[in-house]
């Protein structure tokens, strides 16, 4: 695709034209400049694949990759596809192996690095046939990704242009991906849901954090949340990150004068939680942020809502569907309850969450409603037009962010 097909509005990142969210040029050309260019994805948990021979598959955009514990002890990642013709090497989700990475076609076989060790009938049989002299196992690996960890998060790359992985994250954001990621991570469990609409939808849905007194009634239904409690964004200098966070706010604090939050109304003022435990929280980092939603461009979110703490992976599948993993985690030296803590929590988020339902929801709505509306453009302007941090919730800082580094990335 062409870069100068793209004429972006003059208002900058204050509009996004709904093409963005559906053209099947851009899409392509995301696979390629975005998901396979000079930008870092999360791949897993390296305590996910704590013994050699442990591996796990995901992607890298719509590209299959497989990330494995190697004989080394330290973590590698490879293109899932074979190099004989092209298939996939690894075909469970995670497994364990003693033995390398065998494909089912015809047999080549590589260690868990990638690299090709053995060729099937590689002399021929009987004689004859067989590969040539000229075929040398060390020119057909898979093809290795650029592996780096944070925080005890993997992500990969398959760029050689991609900064150094703590220097793409930075130190705004790297402070707060450390604030929650601070002991050994031990995951509770793992949902994933089809979002029918574009990823990006998703994305700014993530970004956008005036949303959450509006569209989710759960929480103004049982005042868990509002604007007007302390909070901000903290934004990444190119837009690409973001920390949204709420300082105090817990539920059923009903002692303010807070007018923009008694403009939206309850269907049902009175009802209350049959069974509250969920809103039982522990203040176990120390800093009075109950909530914070964080992003590592282009499709990590980390969230810590009270003690329910998620890692969410965001995977393309076409113009108009999407793949999002929930990986729920807490930490090895949890007790019993904080563990049932978290699993309470976690009934807010997730494919049928009280809040993320809706947000599950949305995207779909909108991608219904752009069509023939390709030309036109979405409005992004509360909080200005500028995307750097701001001590409010009250703005689109955020989601202008994300597109000031995806236009960059992509040359639009
Ligand atoms: S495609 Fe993998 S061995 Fe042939
Ligand atoms: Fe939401």
């Amino acid at each position: 695709m062409d870069q100068h097909v793209v004429t972006w509005p003059d208002q900058g990142n204050a509009r996004i034209p709904y093409r963005m969210f559906s053209d099947a040029d851009v899409y392509r050309a995301e696979l390629d400049r975005l998901f396979l260019g000079p930008t870092w994805q999360y791949l897993c948990l390296a305590d996910e694949l704590p013994e050699p021979g442990d591996y796990k598959t995901s992607f890298l955009g719509e590209t299959p990759v497989i990330i494995t514990r190697g004989e080394d002890g330290e973590i590698h990642a490879m293109l899932n596809r074979c190099a004989h013709r092209g298939n996939l090497v690894c075909l469970k989700q995670r497994g364990h192996t003693t033995d390398g990475l065998t494909c089912v076609y015809h047999a080549w076989r590589y260690d868990l690095t990638g690299k090709l060790t053995s060729v099937a009938f590689r002399r021929g049989v009987a004689g004859k046939g067989g590969m040539p002299e000229s075929f040398k196992l060390e020119e057909n690996g898979l093809r290795p990704l650029g592996v780096d960890q944070f925080a005890g998060l993997v992500f990969g790359t398959l760029s050689p242009d991609a900064p150094p992985l703590s220097d793409y994250i930075g130190n705004l954001i790297g402070a707060r991906i450390g604030r929650v990621m601070r002991g050994k991570p031990k995951v509770l469990g793992t949902t994933s849901q089809i979002l029918h609409n574009n990823w990006k939808l998703y994305i700014e849905n993530v970004k956008d954090t005036y949303h959450a007194s509006l569209l989710h009634s759960f929480f103004t239904t049982f005042q868990i949340t509002r604007l007007t409690t302390g909070g901000g964004v903290a934004i990444a200098e190119t837009g690409a990150h973001h920390a949204s966070y709420t300082i105090g706010g817990q539920a059923a604090d009903k002692s303010s004068s807070d007018k923009a939050y008694s403009n939206i109304h309850s269907l049902h003022e009175d009802y209350r939680l049959q069974d509250p435990r969920f809103l039982d929280t522990v203040d176990e980092i120390g800093d009075g942020i109950t909530l914070q939603i964080l992003s590592v461009f282009p499709n990590f979110v980390l969230q810590q809502i009270h003690n329910a703490i998620a890692l969410r992976l965001v995977l393309p599948k076409g113009p108009d569907k999407t793949e999002l993993q929930w990986t729920y985690i807490g930490f090895e030296d949890d007790d019993a309850a904080m563990t049932e803590r978290r699993l309470q929590q976690a009934n807010l988020v997730g494919p049928a969450g009280y809040v993320s339902m809706e947000d599950g929801a949305v995207g779909g709505f909108i991608q219904r409603a752009i069509k023939g509306g390709e030309g036109e453009c979405s409005v992004i302007e509360m909080g200005g037009h500028e995307h750097a941090s701001q001590e409010t919730r009250a703005t689109e800082a955020s989601v202008r962010g994300f597109w000031n580094a995806y236009r960059q990335t992509m040359g639009f």
